[in-house]
C-alpha cells in the first residue's frame, strides 16, 4: 500500500526542544529524518506544514535560569535563537519554529483546558503534595527527588527517568526529598487540577491500533492504555501558562508543549493566510517525530488530550532510537556526548555529512552509534568514494574533453533511477530512511560501473558519438541522484544543480519525476569538488577532543566519590560534639611531595603536623594537584586516623579536600604554625 501522497494537508512536527542548553546530535537524530520526510513529501508533490518550537517551560528551565540568575523569559530566548540558528544551517526547514510561551500558545493552551472542562474531563482535587520546609516552598515534578515507586530506582518528581520511564504523578515518588536543600520533604494539602485519563483507556487501545507509528511506540503504548491513572495537569508556579480561572496555578508543561503543535500551525499558517483549523479540526494527516523517550506523552496524554477536546488527532508517530557515543550511552555528566555547534560544526564539518550519517546509519527505530572513526569510513567510503566521485569523473570529464552531452537515455539506466524513485516513493510512509539512502548510493555505484565498463576515456579517442552518449548516460544519472538526494543532504544537492548548469537553490522545488526527465545539454559551470576525504589526522584530534572530555568526567566522577546518591543527613546520622572532638585536625605543612608509582591518582606527601617527625600521607588528588604545587601548601590533616596502607605504602592521616572542581584543598583563612589544633 502506498500511503504518500495523499489528498488530504499533512502536518509533520519534531518534539519541541527544551530551551535549555544547546543542541547536541541527539537532537539531530528525530529532527533530520523528519526533515529528510518532509523533503520526500514535498518532492512527491504532497502538500506539507512542517513546524516545531522551543519548549520553554516545567522546572529544569526554571532551575536553570533561578541558577544563571536570569528571569526564565530571557533565559530561554538565548536557547531559542542557538536552536533556531543551527537547524538554519543544518537546512531544518520548518516552516514556523515557535515558543510554547508565543501569545498564540498560551491562548491555546487556555481555550484547550477550558474545552475539556466544559466537556466534563476536568475536576479539582485536593492532594498531598512535596513542601521544602528548610525552602518554605512546594515542590513541584524535578524539584523533587526520589525512589520511583514501580522500579525503585532513583526518580525525579514527574519522571522516573533513570528507571522506567513512567510518568509520575505529584506524590507518588516515594522518600521525597527536596532536590535543592537535600531535606526530606514533608507532604501539604493542596488543590489542584486533573484530567480524566482514566477513561480514555478504551477509546486509546482502539486509538493505538489504527495510528501509523513505528512499532517501538505503539508496543510501549498498548501496554500503558490498559492501566491509566487521572493526570494532574497544574503546578504551583509561576512561570507557565496560568490556569485558566485559576491564575495562582500553571498548568503542567507537558500540557501546553503538545499543544504549541498546534499554536505553531496557526502561527504559520496564519502568516500565508491560510486556515489552521484545516489541520487540527478538519481530516488531515498528522505526523508527531519524536525521540523513543517521550512516546508515553505522545500516545497517551496527548491523543487523549485532543479527543476530550474535539481536535484532529495524530495519524502517525515516528518514534527515533537513541544516540550512542563511542557505543556507550549518550551522557552530559559522563562526557559521552558530541555538541554541534561547538564538536561539529566549528571544526569545518558540512552538515550534510552529518545528515547522511544519521540517515544511512540504521534503521529509524535503532539506535545509532557515533563514533568519529565510524564517521570517518561511512563518509568516506559512499559519500567521496562512491557518490562524490562518480558525480566529479562525469562532470569533470565533460568539462575537460568539451563533450556535448547528448543521445537517449538506456534502458539499463532509466530502469535503475526508476527502482530508487520508486524506493523512495514506498520506503517514504514506511519511515524507513536507510532504504532510501541505500537506493541513492546504489544509484551511484551503477553509475560508477556504467562509468568504468564503458571506458570513455577511451571512446573519446575512437567513437565521439558512442562516447557522447556514455556521458549523456552518466549526466542523466548524476541529474538524477541530485533530484533524489535532495531530501537527504540539500546543500549537496543543490551544488550538484548548479554544476548541471541550473540555479542551485531551484533543486527543492523540483519533482521526483524530475529524475528520469532528459537532461537537455546546457551551459554549466566548471565542476568544483563535492566531497573531499576526511583525513586521519583530523579524526584523531576530534577523537582526542571526545576522549579527554570522558577523561576530565571520569576524574571528577571519581574525585566526587558517590557524592550525587549519597543520601542527604538523617537525624538518626547526627553527631554529639563529644563525637567531633575525637576527631584530631591540625593544621600540617607539606614538606615533600611526589607521585605514588603505579598509581594515577595518588600522592605520597611528608607533612609537618608539629610534631618531631613529619608524616607520610597519601591522598588522591594526582589527578588535580602536582607534586610541585603540593610543597609548601598548609593543609589540614586528620591526625588520629588509623593507619592504612594503600599499595604497600602506609598512609597516617588524611587531607582534608572539598569536592569542588575535582578536589580543593582545605587551608586556614590567616598563617598558622604546623600542628596548630582545630575545633
Ligand atoms: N521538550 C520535551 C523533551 O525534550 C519534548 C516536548 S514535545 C511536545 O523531552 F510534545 F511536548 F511538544
Ligand atoms: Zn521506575
Amino acid at each position: 500500500m502506498q500511503e504518500f501522497p495523499c489528498d488530504k494537508p499533512v502536518l509533520v512536527t519534531c518534539g519541541l526542544p527544551y530551551a535549555n542548553g544547546p543542541a547536541h546530535i541527539g537532537h539531530l537524530r528525530t529532527y533530520i529524518p523528519a526533515d529528510m520526510f518532509v523533503r520526500a513529501l514535498r518532492k512527491m508533490r504532497q502538500d506539507t506544514v512542517f513546524v516545531c518550537g522551543s519548549d520553554t517551560h516545567g522546572t529544569p528551565i526554571i532551575v536553570n535560569a533561578e541558577e544563571h540568575h536570569v528571569p526564565p523569559a530571557e533565559f530561554v530566548k538565548t536557547y531559542h535563537k542557538i536552536f533556531e540558528d543551527v537547524f538554519r544551517k543544518f537546512q531544518i526547514g520548518f516552516n514556523r519554529y515557535g515558543s510554547t510561551d508565543d501569545p498564540t500558545n498560551h491562548h491555546r493552551t487556555r481555550s484547550i483546558v477550558m474545552d475539556l472542562q466544559k466537556n466534563g474531563y476536568v475536576y479539582p482535587k485536593s492532594i498531598k503534595v512535596a513542601y521544602c520546609k528548610s525552602c518554605s516552598r512546594g515542590l513541584p515534578d524535578r524539584y523533587v527527588e526520589g525512589v520511583c515507586p514501580y522500579c525503585g530506582s532513583m526518580a525525579r518528581g514527574d519522571e522516573c527517568d533513570l528507571g522506567c520511564q513512567r510518568h509520575l504523578e505529584p506524590g507518588e515518588v516515594l522518600d521525597p526529598r527536596c532536590r535543592i536543600c537535600g531535606t526530606k520533604s514533608e507532604v501539604r494539602e493542596q488543590e489542584h487540577f486533573f484530567f480524566r485519563l482514566s477513561e480514555f483507556g478504551d477509546f486509546l487501545i482502539k486509538y493505538l491500533d489504527t495510528l501509523h507509528a513505528t512499532p517501538n511506540a505503539v508496543n510501549y503504548a498498548m501496554e500503558w492504555a490498559k492501566d491509566l491513572k487521572d493526570w494532574c495537569i497544574t503546578r504551583n508556579l509561576e512561570w507557565g501558562v496560568k490556569y485558566p480561572g485559576h491564575e495562582d496555578l500553571v498548568v503542567y508543561v507537558w500540557v501546553d508543549a503538545p499543544i504549541g503543535y498546534i499554536a505553531f500551525t496557526e502561527e504559520y499558517m496564519g502568516s500565508v493566510g491560510k486556515d489552521w483549523k484545516s489541520i487540527w479540526k478538519g481530516d488531515s494527516r498528522i505526523i508527531h517525530f519524536i525521540g523513543g523517550d517521550i512516546i508515553y506523552h505522545h500516545c497517551i496524554f496527548w491523543p487523549a488530550m485532543l479527543k476530550g477536546a474535539g481536535y484532529t488527532l495524530p495519524w502517525g508517530v515516528v518514534a527515533s532510537g537513541m544516540i550512542k557515543i563511542n557505543d556507550k550511552k549518550f551522557s552530559k555528566s559522563r562526557g559521552y556526548i558530541v555538541w554541534v555547534e561547538d564538536d561539529y560544526l566549528a571544526h569545518g564539518f558540512h552538515p550534510d555529512l552529518l545528515r547522511y550519517y544519521i540517515l544511512s546509519y540504521t534503521s529509524h527505530t535503532k539506535d545509532i552509534n557515533f563514533s568519529w572513526k565510524e564517521f570517518q569510513t561511512k563518509i568516506n567510503k559512499e559519500l567521496v568514494g562512491s557518490f562524490g566521485n562518480f558525480v566529479n569523473r562525469v562532470l569533470t570529464f565533460v568539462d575537460s574533453k568539451h563533450v556535448d552531452v547528448r543521445g537517449t537515455v538506456d534502458p539499463e539506466v532509466s530502469e535503475a533511477i526508476r527502482v530508487a524513485a520508486e524506493v523512495m516513493k514506498t520506503e517514504i510512509g514506511n519511515y524507513e530512511f536507510k532504504k532510501i539512502s541505500d537506493a541513492i548510493i546504489t544509484l551511484s555505484d551503477v553509475g560508477n560501473t556504467y562509468f568504468q565498463s564503458h571506458e570513455p576515456w577511451k571512446l573519446i579517442k575512437e567513437d565521439r558519438g558512442a562516447c557522447e552518449h556514455v556521458l549523456f548516460n552518466c549526466v542523466q544519472l548524476v541529474k538524477a541522484m541530485a533530484v533524489l538526494s535532495e531530501p537527504l543532504i540539500p546543500q549537496k544537492a543543490a551544488e550538484i544543480w548548479g554544476m548541471l548548469g541550473y540555479e542551485p537553490s531551484g533543486i527543492s522545488a523540483v519533482g521526483l519525476d524530475e529524475a528520469s526527465v532528459p537532461y537537455v545539454n546546457r551551459p554549466r559551470p566548471k565542476p568544483k569538488i563535492l566531497f573531499t576525504k576526511l583525513e586521519d589526522k583530523k579524526i584523531a584530534e576530534m577523537e582526542k577532543i571526545l576522549d579527554e572530555r570522558v577523561r576530565k568526567a571520569e576524574t571528577k566522577a571519581k574525585l566526587q566519590g558517590k557524592k550525587e546518591e549519597e543520601a542527604p543527613i538523617q537525624e538518626a546520622e547526627l553527631v554529639s560534639i563529644d563525637d567531633f572532638g575525637k576527631l584530631m585536625l591540625r593544621v600540617g605543612k607539606v614538606l615533600s611531595c611526589e607521585r605514588v608509582k603505579g598509581s594515577k591518582k595518588l600522592l605520597k606527601s611528608m607533612i609537618d603536623v608539629g610534631e618531631d617527625q613529619p608524616r607520610q600521607i597519601l591522598s588522591g588528588i594526582a589527578e588535580v594537584y602536582t607534586p610541585e604545587e603540593m610543597v609548601g601548601k598548609t593543609v589540614i590533616v586528620i591526625v588520629n586516623l588509623k593507619p592504612a596502607k594503600i599499595m604497600g605504602i602506609e598512609s597516617n592521616g588524611m587531607i582534608l579536600a572539598a569536592d569542588s572542581n575535582g578536589a580543593t584543598l582545605l587551608t586556614v583563612e590567616k598563617p598558622s604554625d604546623p600542628g596548630t589544633k582545630i575545633h
